[in-house]
């Protein structure tokens, strides 16, 4: 950490204690964040913190369906997104209006929509699902008839992984759909002894070439074990900060340069703090449709991680 940052770091610790607040942070933010944050993690750990926490505020690093979530959970709580313009892509993909017609069209269906969508979407769904416990979700579902939202190719991957027909929402996450498959190929020729470890939010031609296709938190604990020197990673780059931090003398390769989610990177040091200076901007999401989906996440939160 450089000075500037330091000084920034240390305001917005003591701010954090006076106003009784909780810096959660996502795997894919930058370094600088992820430093001061109290935790660090993937979509599902950060629900299930957010949802046991006591404090009085939840800064959430990440992005807007994080801090949506962890609103959905904590009614009582203030939750603040430092960007409002820290949205995902993938989520925008598909609005309440076309799940609620596309159900129309399947009465008899099963939705089941990856934590990557609105608080709308939440509520026009049966259960909720994160790419850490996808698999056990699908499974735990008695229906043969499921509609997954939005994300086409975690859809995908869990559908071959489980052998359930789904039908598909088109949606995709354009960051790990710049990770190619001539990517990991270049990768494994430079690095024969690294394993391949890919997030499922890539394309099914990237999956087919991994060795491992897991969750962000997934891959961090892979990371850990003793018998992996070297990694190649597919997914955003930020989390290879965090690799790096806890396994020095590791290697890890990124699968490409270009896999990078610039909503993620809009949360900054300096707008941490403003944010709680400020105490805005806040993500609430009340009255029914909380519920709704409250629902949806709760029966999700029952169910335990795949990886
Ligand atoms: P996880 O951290 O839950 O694996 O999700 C990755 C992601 O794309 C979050 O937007
Ligand atoms: Fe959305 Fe992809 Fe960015 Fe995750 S990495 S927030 S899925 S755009």
């Amino acid at each position: 950490m450089n000075d500037r940052d330091k000084e920034l770091a240390e305001r917005i610790l003591s701010l954090k204690e006076r106003r009784n607040a909780v810096i959660l942070a996502h795997n894919y933010q930058l370094g600088e964040v992820q430093d001061i944050a109290d935790f660090v993690g993937d979509s599902l750990e950060l629900s299930q913190n957010a949802a046991k926490t006591d404090a009085n505020v939840i800064v959430f690093c990440g992005v807007h369906f994080m801090a949506e979530t962890a609103s959905i959970l904590c009614p009582g709580k203030t939750v603040l997104l430092p960007d409002m313009n820290a949205g995902c892509p993938m989520a925008e993909m598909i609005t309440a209006e076309q799940l609620r017609r596309k159900r129309g069209e399947n009465p008899g269906a099963t939705v089941v929509c990856y934590i990557n969508s609105t608080a709308d979407v939440k509520a026009e769904s049966d259960v909720c699902c994160t790419s850490a416990n996808a698999v056990r979700v699908i499974e735990s579902l008695g229906a043969d008839d499921i509609l997954f939202v939005p994300d086409q190719y975690l859809g995908h991957y869990i559908s071959t992984k489980t052998g359930r027909k789904m039908a598909l929402w088109p949606g995709f996450c354009p960051t790990h759909a710049r990770i190619l498959p001539e990517h990991i190929t270049r990768a494994r020729e430079e690095y024969p002894g690294a394993k391949v470890v890919v997030h499922p939010e890539c394309t099914p031609g990237v999956i087919a070439l991994a060795d491992e296709v897991m969750s962000t938190s997934g891959m961090v604990r892979f990371a850990r074990r003793d018998d992996i020197a070297e990694m190649i990673v597919g997914t955003e780059l930020g989390i290879v900060y965090r690799l790096k931090k806890e396994n020095p003398g590791k290697r890890f390769i990124p699968a490409s340069e270009q896999a990078v989610c610039p909503n993620m990177k809009l949360i900054t040091l300096e707008k941490i703090l403003w944010s709680l200076e400020k105490m805005t901007p806040e993500v609430k999401v009340s009255g029914e449709i909380r519920l709704r989906a409250k629902a949806a996440v709760d029966r999700m939160l029952e169910i335990g991680r795949s990886d």
